[in-house]
């Protein structure tokens, strides 16, 4: 018998149900407020996790109540949510995935786990892997974007970066794949509401990503607040165990999200605390977060026989087993004993910068961008030209309360010698129009306008659905008179866009010269922005979500299935619609550079496969820019017949290649052929032999992308 197994037999009922329980520590920026009686459940061996907790002195003060005063010593494992960054805030995760850079999806999460582990903690709920194609989904911002593949590729390089080759390590912390799953699709786009969705898109889209994690190590997975089709996924047993710990062979530990044990009782599926906790349990989650349904419900549960302790015991092995591989039981002061050097944070803050920088999406550039050499009176207007708390976006809650760089801040330093005047205007939301005159007269005698436009932070991010996703407030009305006085005056006007999402700015796109989307850059805004601004950096971020040119397309994504119907303007009865083109104001994967590429002699080899081979493509990529840039080149295949219709295109890979003016490089991608099977009609992968289809180029935008075929044989 293992320790872990002996510890066990030596528990009671209360100490098992501790070790299933998670309660916040009430986190303040100055210290840590322990909640109702915390410290007293942790001391009598009722309390085994914590969240909310920062800082390596008071994490190690509750270690210390527990490993010496409690009666079987069993270490707190205190997690907290580090969602683009602890202290250094890195761009919102979004953002992040705009980058299509693994390396550093990785690094931002390896940086911000040596943080976290600094401040003492073992665990994050990160990363967020809900696949969202709704805008109105305040949680789009945390997650990866409209599709499945690219959130796989993101799932893999964030578990790796969390908790480095070695989980017990003092610099890594157990990562917590959430929310499980298909939270994205909310009814409405309202935020924990019900979704229905199809098996199909439920196991083509929403379960990659997690099964991903699962693949690469992930420790916690985290059952999303929502319902499918009727049964809350705190209590989807068929998802749950059947899905993750059978068929995957998940053996981690499964934490419930916020009091989700307890709104199965809103859900409609238990009447009360009891059948709430015996749901969850059988369902199998091992950690209840803040409802306290295992320390009430479960006792009685067990005592009507609705439980046995052989399912209680199961939880409690795999929490206990979590902290033998976090380590703690050797050291749970290990995270947090070291001060973190100055040059390490420097560093982290120079990534900070490189991440923000590529995360930048150049949406629109009719010559404005980058600023002219001779660049004296630059413009900025904006209530977000000045506005530190905005960069960090939504969930910095441990970020620095230092100031995050702003795009004034970030302008004066890259252009020390330039004149640059600003005004706010309007602010973020209100109806006060009272600056907005005034901000449009200092466009005179202007070389540039900059104007910073968006939403504020807390616009986005959980419980921050919008029905109408524009530009709130006044912000239209600064924006016209803006563009109007600079129009008379033949200004150019750059604008700069925040939100934790595509907003809906057709209007805005028709008329700015440039429009710079910026998501929330965190700590390093407004030097990432001036960099690109000045062209000290050409930008190479790319949309990993679609841009409606109108609310009403949505659902809309790249990723689309044909209809019978396609759209076709001159036939009526085609599928589309009588007051907006089907397609998006900005395609999936698209972003422009200060270069201009065209691609020729794209190459497929073998032309003829079968499941064992790796397709390699390549294709030529020229410059004609008169700058050096960075393109992302992406694959997409099309399956046009198959025995489960597939989407119109679908991403496969990506290729970045930077050449300087005039120079021309190959992009070479890989197609393992085992990435070309589908879930059959039966739901089991299948290989089709057939035709398929390779596109290759800037975007998901059919009309800009090159093909060529390859014949699959069985
Ligand atoms: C609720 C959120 O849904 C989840 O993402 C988060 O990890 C927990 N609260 C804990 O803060």
């Amino acid at each position: 018998m293992n320790t872990i197994d002996k510890l066990l037999g030596r528990m009671t009922l209360a100490e098992k149900l501790g070790q299933m329980t998670m309660t916040s520590a009430s986190y303040a920026v100055t210290g840590p407020v322990i909640a109702g009686d915390s410290t007293e459940s942790i001391r009598n061996g009722t309390l085994g996790n914590l969240l909310n907790m920062v800082g390596a002195k008071h994490v190690h003060e509750m270690q210390r109540i527990a490993v010496e005063e409690s009666r079987l010593r069993i270490p707190l494992m205190i997690g907290f949510d580090v969602i683009h960054g602890h202290r250094t805030i890195f761009p919102v995760p979004l953002a992040e995935a705009a980058t299509f850079e693994p390396r550093l999806w990785e690094l931002t999460a390896r940086e911000a786990a040596r943080e976290t582990a600094a401040d003492g903690l073992a665990m994050t709920f990160a990363p967020m892997l809900d696949v969202s194609r709704d805008l109105r989904w305040g949680r789009t911002v945390e997650g990866p974007g409209e599709d499945p593949w690219l959130a796989v590729q993101i799932a893999r390089a964030k578990v790796r970066g969390f908790q480095g080759p070695d989980l017990a390590h003092a610099e890594s912390v157990a990562a917590t794949a959430k929310h499980f799953c298909a939270y994205g699709p909310v009814m409405g786009g309202r935020d924990y509401a019900s979704v229905d969705i199809s098996e199909r898109t439920l196991r083509e889209v929403h379960l990659p990503a997690f099964a991903a994690a699962v693949d690469a190590g992930v420790a916690a997975i985290m059952p999303a607040f929502t319902e499918l089709g009727g049964v809350p996924m705190t209590a989807h047993k068929a998802l749950l165990r059947d899905y993750l710990r059978a068929e995957l062979g998940f053996d981690g530990v499964l934490v419930s999200d916020y009091n989700a044990i307890r709104e199965l009782i809103h859900h409609g599926v238990a009447g009360d605390v009891v059948e709430a906790a015996t749901l969850a349990l059988k369902a199998g989650v091992d950690i209840d977060m803040m409802a306290e349904a295992y320390r009430h419900g479960l006792p009685v549960a067990l005592e009507r026989g609705l439980v046995t302790i052989d399912e209680i015991d199961e939880c409690v092995l795999r929490v206990l087993r979590l902290k033998e591989r976090l380590g703690l039981f050797d050291d749970p002061y290990r995270r947090g004993s070291k001060a973190e050097e100055a040059e390490t944070v420097a560093a982290r803050r120079r990534l900070a910068r490189e991440a923000a920088t590529k995360s930048l999406v150049l949406a629109k550039n009719s010559g404005a961008l980058p600023f002219r050499e001779n660049t004296r009176r630059v413009c900025v207007i904006g209530p977000l030209a000045n506005a530190w708390r905005e960069m960090r976006g939504p969930w910095a809650a441990a970020g620095y309360e230092e100031p995050s760089i702003t795009v004034l801040a970030g302008l004066r330093g890259a252009l020390p010698s330039a004149e640059i005047v600003h005004a706010e205007g309007t602010a973020i939301s209100g109806t006060d129009t009272s600056g907005i005159a005034a901000a449009a007269e200092l466009v005179a005698g202007a070389d540039v306008v900059v104007l910073c436009l968006g939403e504020a932070a807390e616009m986005s991010g959980e419980a921050a659905s919008r029905s109408s996703p524009e530009l709130p407030g006044e912000q239209r009305a600064l924006a016209d008179a803006v563009l109007d006085r600079a129009a008379r005056d033949e200004v150019p006007v750059v604008v700069v866009l925040f939100s934790g999402r595509p907003l809906i700015v057709s209007r805005l796109m028709e008329r700015a010269d440039a429009l710079l989307i910026a998501w929330f850059p965190g700590t390093e805004a407004g030097n990432a922005i001036a960099d690109v601004l000045t062209g000290r950096a050409s930008p190479s971020g790319r949309t990993p979500i679609t841009w409606p040119r109108a609310l009403g397309q949505i659902p809309i994504f790249y990723s689309q299935r044909n209809s019978g119907r396609p759209e076709n303007p001159k036939d009526h009865f085609t599928s589309k619609y009588l007051d907006v083109p089907n397609s998006p104001l900005l395609p999936f994967g698209f972003g422009l550079s200060y270069g201009r590429f065209s691609y020729a002699n794209l190459t497929v080899s073998p032309e003829v496969a079968t499941a064992s081979d790796t397709i390699e493509v390549s294709v030529e990529v020229t410059n004609e820019g008169p700058r050096a840039a960075e393109e992302t080149v992406f694959l997409f295949i099309r399956d046009r017949v198959a025995s489960v219709a597939r989407p119109l295109l679908e991403l496969k890979g990506f290729a970045k290649v930077s050449l300087a003016a005039g120079q021309t490089g190959t992009a070479r991608l890989r197609l393992p052929v085992a990435e070309l099977r589908f879930l059959g009609l039966d739901f089991e992968p299948v290989l089709e032999p057939g035709e398929i289809e390779i596109h290759v180029g800037p975007c998901a935008d059919s009309a800009q992308l090159k093909v060529a075929r390859v014949l699959l044989r069985a």
